[in-house]
């Protein structure tokens, strides 16, 4: 095992009460993005996803079709689940099921040490409960129903009633640590990303922290309290242990000190509380070391809610991605969407962007300039020898969106920036073209235009080959398409070895690589599919 600590990415392990929908494919993608875009820069990264199968959801989601719910979480995850992630290309390096006794066993263990080192008691507990966020709420946090549910409480996410449960359960001491986790936000500013949802927390914890009920007696679907079997544990606690579980937590103590913790945990905001205040807790009950960063997605939305199984509009994310294509949907609500806040989706939208910034900048681009070194050197790429500033203006474009992508991607998770950045340089390049007017320069058969036409169409060549890496993380098929196009497997070799940091390095397609007018990389769109 590689003595430095891995880059560990995870997205939230998913309910599979149902199907996955565009908001859990909306994190996924940000994730896999992220730890791509590591990989990149050539570091060991650790990328985990998986799927939350206990609780009472589930249960009576498995229950209302009739069968167990293990069989239940087995065909989702099977049949929907894993698919979708292999349909978009997600990189995941583990998938971890809390089914899975490689799980439960060290649930069981890490509660069991809690409950010896006296963290946890045992008492009683009314209050309002909802099961779709599985989390007794507070009276001030419920909304007053209307039409079908006048006179009810209801949930604020879900908009759906919660139900008084009372019961007695095992608490953890979470009441203790309030001080402990501001002292921690305040020593690491950018442990909760974006800034409002920081403050969201800070404020919550101020208020003053409750004892938290980890286990349920009602019903049995979930993990055994070890000491106490009529009891299963929280949900929560058993999904936010998959972190910890999935990379060898009390079993393989290499590969977890050489994974643990993440460096960030994307979650939507709807999830945050649990993973930046709950979770850093029972690391600190352990004396675990705590993550490095909690950065929250905001919501898609609908008709102004957030977008949920009951509200979904009936798009599926399989629905996009056989009119748009998989990269482009991958690219989509990064880019349209600043990540952090809440956002819409609309066919209108991704059809005008997708025209004009994927197949009128990026795609034309690439097959404009094959094409031309095609007809004017037979397809070979000739030697830059005629440089002046237009080209130098390129290359300082291109070391500007590297910077800028390197740190807006990779560090600040803002996505949307790091897109921006690269195609400016997109756009830099097309207004590099329209300027230098190649397909003029070309009618003319003095040597010294010749050494004009071979250094434009080299620049621009040298440019896609930078844009095919930095776009690698975001939408690996086209860019696996361009490196084709490009000819340049053969002296540079695998795409996924070519380095971040590395990109904006001037001259790296040598003169002589094979050009190709290869697939086009986007499609002019079909006619909307009618619902
Ligand atoms: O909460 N917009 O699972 P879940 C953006 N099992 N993101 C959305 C979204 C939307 N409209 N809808 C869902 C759970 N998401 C727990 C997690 S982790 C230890 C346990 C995304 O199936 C977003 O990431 O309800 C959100 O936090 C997550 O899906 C919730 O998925
Ligand atoms: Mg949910």
């Amino acid at each position: 095992m590689d003595d430095v600590k891995a880059y560990y990415v995870t997205t939230p392990i998913y309910y599979v009460n149902d199907a996955p929908h565009l908001g859990h494919a909306y994190t996924t993608v940000a994730s896999d993005v992220l730890a791509r875009w590591h990989r990149q820069r050539g570091e060991r990264v650790w990328f985990l996803t998986g799927t939350d199968e206990h609780g009472q959801k589930i249960l009576r989601t498995a229950e209302a079709n009739g069968v167990t719910p293990q069989d239940w979480a087995d065909r989702l995850v099977d049949e929907s689940w894993r698919p979708l992630w292999e349909h978009l290309e997600i990189s995941n390096d583990d998938f971890i099921r809390t089914t899975q006794q490689r799980h439960t066993d060290r649930v069981q263990e890490f509660v069991q040490d809690l409950y010896d080192k006296g963290e946890i008691y045992k008492g009683g507990y009314e209050g309002p409960y909802c099961v779709h966020c599985e989390e007794y709420k507070l009276p001030g946090e419920l909304i007053d129903g209307e039409g079908e549910f006048a006179g009810q409480k209801l949930c604020a996410i879900h908009r759906k009633p919660v139900e008084i449960l009372s019961e007695e359960n095992y608490f953890f001491k979470l009441s203790e640590y309030g001080d402990k986790l501001l002292a921690h936000y305040a020593a690491h500013p950018d442990f909760i990303q974006p800034e409002s949802a920081r403050n969201e927390v800070v404020n919550f914890v101020r208020q003053g922290l409750q004892d938290l009920s980890i286990s349920r007696s009602t019903f049995d679907w979930g993990v055994p309290v070890p000491w106490d079997p009529q009891h299963v544990i929280y949900v929560w606690v058993d999904a936010l242990l998959n972190y910890a579980t999935a990379v060898g937590y009390n079993e393989n103590q290499e590969k977890f000190e050489a994974t643990f913790p993440a460096d960030v945990h994307l979650v939507g905001k709807d999830i945050l509380r649990f993973h930046a205040v709950i979770w850093p807790a029972m690391l600190m009950a352990q004396g675990l070391p705590l993550p490095g960063k909690i950065a929250a997605n905001g919501w898609l939305m609908v008709g102004g809610e957030k977008m949920s199984k009951s509200n979904l509009t009936g798009i599926k994310p399989q629905d996009l991605t056989s009119h748009f294509g998989v990269d482009a949907y991958r690219w989509y609500f990064l880019r349209a969407i600043a990540f952090g806040q809440d956002g819409s989706f609309s066919w209108e939208d991704f059809t005008a962007r997708y025209t004009s910034e994927l197949a009128n900048d990026y795609g034309n681009l690439a097959s404009r300039v094959a094409a031309m070194v095609g007809r004017y050197f037979d397809g070979a790429l000739p030697e830059a020898t005629a440089d002046g500033e237009a080209e130098q203006a390129i290359r300082e474009g291109l070391v500007k969106a590297v910077t800028e992508a390197d740190h807006r991607i990779g560090d600040a998770l803002d996505f949307q920036g790091g897109i921006l950045a690269v195609f400016d340089f997109v756009k830099q390049v097309n207004g590099y073209l329209t300027e230098q007017e190649p397909w003029k320069v070309a009618k003319d058969p003095s040597p010294e235009a010749r050494a004009r036409l071979a250094t434009i169409l080299c620049t621009a060549a040298e440019s896609l080959r930078a844009v095919a890496v930095l776009l690698n993380p975001l939408m690996p098929e086209t860019s696996r398409k361009l490196w084709d196009s490009l000819g340049a497997e053969p002296s540079l070799g695998a795409l996924a070895d070519q380095r971040v940091q590395e990109a904006a390095e001037w001259g790296k397609l040598p003169a002589g690589s094979t050009i190709t007018k290869g697939a086009v990389l986007f499609p002019r769109l079909e006619e909307k599919p009618t619902a």
